[in-house]
């Protein structure tokens, strides 16, 4: 009898104890489990999703940013998935981030890949209205536009003139670089092997002859036809001594080049020489001048390559290449 009550005694305790520990596991566990959703809503990955962005957009900001400053903007602005889809644009620059944003909202219809363009360009400023100067140590890659300058000191040290045979005017009164002469050459010869007879009709322009230029325009049709066509002392790239406009021996005349199967085979064939048509007929809003189908800017042959096959501007690949 005694003996029964011992081992019912046992069972019960046994039993106690296995419910006991069934207890504290399932208590370990819902512990374990409430810590880690506790963790895991303290992290960026649940405030963003919880902020609105998917979890592909969540996995962006996440792999773009690491400072928690920089995550902090997309949670304390209202969720816009065009600051996301910004981050996948091809010419997209961490450091104008904020510019990005910023002007994203005062353009919430601009496509993103104009936004990001005009923002590393400096579109966002009226032309002339904010100028930097020209990093003159880029050589070749140096960029002259509307923002970017030369100062009046600015002169070339090894131009060369252009024999009348490839050029108009008084002999001697045509020069360019050196390294942009020899390129005009050998394109001059590749045009020719085709039937096209090259001609200069200008090329380095000191600042002091680019002020002339301008002025001449403006004093007769006015300042906005004048900035159209013609850049302000200073930001003419003719003042590289890397420009040249170049238009056909039979053919001098503007508004008849454009078009014409010489203007066609430079605009199709002076990248492989190290010249962009730098003006063309679709970037006039970017570049700021009117089509110019004569006016060829050498920068060599690689970054000509690439602004050819990328149909952009020189002013977009400066930016994105070459711009500290
Ligand atoms: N015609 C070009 C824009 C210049 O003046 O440099
Ligand atoms: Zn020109």
């Amino acid at each position: 009898m005694a003996a029964r009550r011992r081992l019912k005694k046992q069972v019960y305790f046994v039993l106690v104890g296995f419910v006991t520990l069934i207890v504290l596991i399932v208590a370990i566990i819902l512990g374990i489990n409430t810590y880690k959703d506790y963790k895991y809503k303290q992290t960026y990955e649940y405030k963003l999703l919880e902020h609105g962005y998917n979890d592909e957009e969540t996995a962006k900001i996440l792999s773009m940013f690491s400072d928690n400053e920089e995550i902090d903007f997309f949670l304390e602005t209202e969720k816009n998935s065009n600051y996301v889809l910004l981050l996948d644009e091809e010419y997209y620059l961490s450091k104008n981030f904020d510019k990005y944003i910023n002007y994203i909202n005062e353009n919430p219809d601009m496509p993103l890949r104009d936004i990001v363009r005009n923002i590393n360009i400096h579109l966002d400023n009226d032309f002339y209205e904010v100028t930097y100067n020209t990093d003159t140590s880029l050589d070749t890659a140096m960029l002259v536009n509307k923002y970017y300058r030369l100062d009046n000191t600015y002169n070339p040290d090894d131009l060369v003139v252009i024999p009348q045979t490839y050029s108009w005017g008084d002999a001697g009164s045509q020069m360019v670089r050196e390294v942009a002469y020899s390129a005009f050459l050998d394109m001059w010869n590749a045009a020719a092997e085709e039937g096209y007879y090259l001609m200069v009709s200008s090329s380095y322009r000191s600042y002091e002859e680019q002020e002339i230029v301008y002025n001449n325009y403006k004093n007769s049709s006015g300042e906005r036809y004048a900035d159209s066509i013609a850049a302000r002392p200073g930001s003419s790239e003719h003042q590289t001594g890397l420009t040249l406009d170049i238009f056909s021996r039979d053919n001098s005349n503007r508004a008849t080049f454009a078009g014409s199967e010489v203007a066609n085979w430079l605009a199709e064939n002076s990248y492989k020489y190290g010249f962009i048509l730098r003006y063309p007929e679709d970037k006039v809003d970017i570049t700021g001048y009117s089509y110019e189908a004569w006016h060829f800017r050498y920068v060599g042959e690689d970054i000509a390559t690439y602004i050819y096959e990328h149909d952009i501007t020189f002013e977009e690949y400066y930016a994105y290449f070459l711009e500290d």
